[in-house]
């Protein structure tokens, strides 16, 4: 029977897509899904390529399938996500005068606070939800710290990201819920960068406001819309890494040890080869593109699977064995060329920290995967939540 990849299927692909994974990249790599519309690439080369190739592979419909997020508004709501160059490119300067790597690296500090007072309050129950107490606030406040998000909205900011992003089991649009969070989400961004009109702070919106004032100002548009793309493209990503990397660790003994003997850096890495977070990206073509022998139309939808080119193995060698050892340069769960993901020092950083901060409390743990469950999105892979038992040192 030819290969299948329908990336809803909540059992199958969200247990375990790897082996159609392998069966695309070995039988299909050219994947047509007639009824959801899309064709999908999954080696590493034509992954690589597609990524790099803005002018062919345009991002300007946005990066999520579903008919009533895919076209040309979706920029309204996701910055330059879904932008091509010369537009992406003056936007994503702009931005990158206030999202700077020094004001990132000063976050460290304040990371480690946050990830200290989410841990101690979980490590004196004993028994806790790794995700819902550790991996999931954690990232929402530091996003909420870095860009002014005031305390009192973050949790509600959180529910509203969750709800955006879930998708129910056999449904394929986005939820009424979920389009009313978008709305409540944009409404508090639009607040924030109001009031820093009036009164400027020390935050990312306040610098997004003075970024580039004389010659190119960002509107408030502009702004509004890339705040809600930040929490969007940073928050979940950042908690599943966290939650893959425990889950991987605790399924490989061995690799665990070397991770709990100081290797958290190469922990992060390899769990972001071996398991991305962020699966599957999405393009439309401007023009005819042949491959493999197969003539993709004008105007088509193709799906890079990220995840499938990180298992390749034309690049990767044993590429299904989780191993803390290997050269991981070559992954690509952040993208690359000119989208490559804006945030992917502060999500290293994010889940250096935590990770550090719990290898130092915790001497043993175990999981519970199955009284837990996955998170249901064709653009996040991961744990919506993860019982986890711990002895503390
Ligand atoms: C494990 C964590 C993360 C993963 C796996 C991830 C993955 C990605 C990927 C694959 C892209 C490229 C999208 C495309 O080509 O269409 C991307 C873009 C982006 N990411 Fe991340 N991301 C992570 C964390 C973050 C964080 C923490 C932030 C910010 C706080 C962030 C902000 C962004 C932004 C703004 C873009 C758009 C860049 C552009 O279009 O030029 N990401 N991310």
């Amino acid at each position: 029977m030819g290969v299948e990849f329908n990336p809803y299927d909540f059992h199958g692909v969200d247990a375990d897509p790897y082996p159609a994974y392998a069966r695309l990249r070995e039988e299909a790599p050219v994947y047509r899904n007639e009824e959801l519309g899309f064709w999908a690439l999954s080696r590493h080369a034509d992954v690589l390529a597609a990524f790099r190739d803005a002018a062919r592979f345009s991002s300007v419909n946005g990066p999520l399938l579903e008919q009533r997020s895919w076209g040309p508004e979706a920029r309204k709501a996701l910055s330059f996500i879904a932008m091509d160059p010369p537009e992406h490119t003056r936007m994503r300067r702009l931005v990158s005068r206030a999202f700077t790597p020094r004001r990132i690296a000063e976050l460290e500090s304040g990371v480690r606070v946050i990830a200290r007072r989410h841990i101690e309050a979980a490590l004196e129950r004993g028994e806790f939800d790794l995700v819902a107490d550790i991996a999931a606030p954690l990232p929402t406040d530091v996003i909420s710290e870095l860009v002014g998000v005031p305390e009192e909205s973050r949790a509600e900011l959180r529910r509203l990201g969750d709800a955006a992003l879930h998708r129910e089991p056999g449904t394929h649009e986005i939820s009424q819920e979920g389009a009313t969070a978008i709305l409540e989400m944009v409404g508090h961004f639009a607040e924030i960068v109001a009031d820093r009109h009036r009164r400027r702070r020390d935050d990312l919106a306040s610098a997004l406001l003075d970024a580039a004032v004389d010659e190119d100002p960002l509107t408030d548009e502009e702004i509004i819309a890339f705040l809600h793309l930040l929490v969007g493209a940073g928050n979940e990503t950042t908690t599943n890494l966290i939650g893959n990397a425990w889950y991987w660790a605790w399924r490989h003994p061995a690799q665990r040890a070397k991770a709990f003997e100081g290797r958290v850096a190469d922990w992060v890495e390899e769990t972001q080869r071996y398991d991305t977070a962020a699966p599957t990206q999405l393009r439309t073509l401007t023009e005819d593109v042949e491959l493999h022998g197969t003539r993709l139309p004008s105007g088509g939808r193709v799906m890079l699977l990220p995840g499938a080119a990180n298992r390749d193995p034309r690049v990767f060698e044993r590429p299904e064995e989780y191993d803390l050892d290997r050269d991981t340069s070559e992954m690509l769960s952040f993208g690359s060329g000119p989208h490559f993901c804006l945030g992917a020092a502060l999500a290293r950083l994010e889940a250096r920290v935590v990770l550090e901060e719990m290898v130092e409390r915790v001497a043993d743990f175990d999981l519970d995967p199955s009284a837990g469950a996955r998170r249901h999105s064709i653009y996040i892979r991961g744990f919506a939540s993860l019982p986890m038992t711990v002895t503390a040192r």
